[in-house]
């Protein structure tokens, strides 16, 4: 299926089989896809924390305002981003990795790496949390585009309270909860939704609505 089919058929589903089981190696493969994303400077910041104990469910279940697709999915994902991405340790790490497996020689390497030490240090707590959410949002679209082409429904979730979800999950403030994903067999189809007409939201060389 075409990327475009895949967007023009997806819909956001709230009404899942809760006896259908995901393969583990499906969810595997789908998140190894959605690493493939672009990422400021490859830090490769995004951490997939998958909730399948019952018990982890139930305890979410009224911290996400008792949406039920947190019960019912097939497998539920908290999308993180870890703030140690940004340290100089893992940014020449991950460019040493790119020269040995003979992506660039060894200028090229410690190019890449110094530009990226040098945009991440004088940045704020602020524009951190941006870079995060940037590369942890793309790869969650990549991930329901994935999910979606391989036949599952999906859900996007904001409605959760993230101090709560962070202390019964034991996530430290290491990392930041961008969204959740919960994506199975639908049960129901979820509703139509409207688009603004391209008009309204393209613009050339300048924004016309001061
Ligand atoms: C960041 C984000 C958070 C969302 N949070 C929720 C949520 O907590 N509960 C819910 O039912 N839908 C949630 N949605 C789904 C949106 O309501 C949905 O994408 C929108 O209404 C458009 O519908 P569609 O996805 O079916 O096209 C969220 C979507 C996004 C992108």
């Amino acid at each position: 299926m075409s990327v475009q089919s895949v967007l023009e058929q997806r819909r956001s589903v709230r009404h899942f089989d809760s006896n259908y089981t995901i393969q583990p190696e499906t969810l595997t493969s789908l998140i190894a896809s959605a690493s493939k994303s672009p990422n400021g400077n490859n830090i490769q910041a995004t951490r997939y924390l998958i909730i399948d104990d019952p018990d982890l469910r139930s305890a979410l279940l009224p911290i996400a305002y008792n949406q039920q697709q947190v019960m019912d999915a097939s497998a539920l994902i908290v999308m993180l981003g870890d703030y140690r991405a940004f340290e100089a340790d893992n940014i020449i790490n991950i460019h040493e990795e790119g020269f040995q497996s003979g992506y660039f020689d060894a200028s090229l390497r410690d190019y890449l790496a110094n530009a990226a030490i040098q945009y991440y240090a004088n940045k704020s707590d602020e524009e951190l949390t941006l870079e995060l959410t940037r590369d942890v949002s793309l790869a969650s679209m990549s991930f329901i585009l994935l999910a979606n082409e391989a036949g599952f429904e999906t859900i996007t979730m904001s409605g959760y309270d993230s101090a709560q979800l962070k202390a019964s999950l034991n996530i430290s403030d290491r990392y930041l909860d961008v969204m959740l994903i919960a994506l199975g067999k639908g049960t129901k189809n979820g509703h139509q939704t409207v688009r603004h007409p391209v008009h309204q939201i393209m613009y050339r060389n300048t924004m016309t609505h001061l």
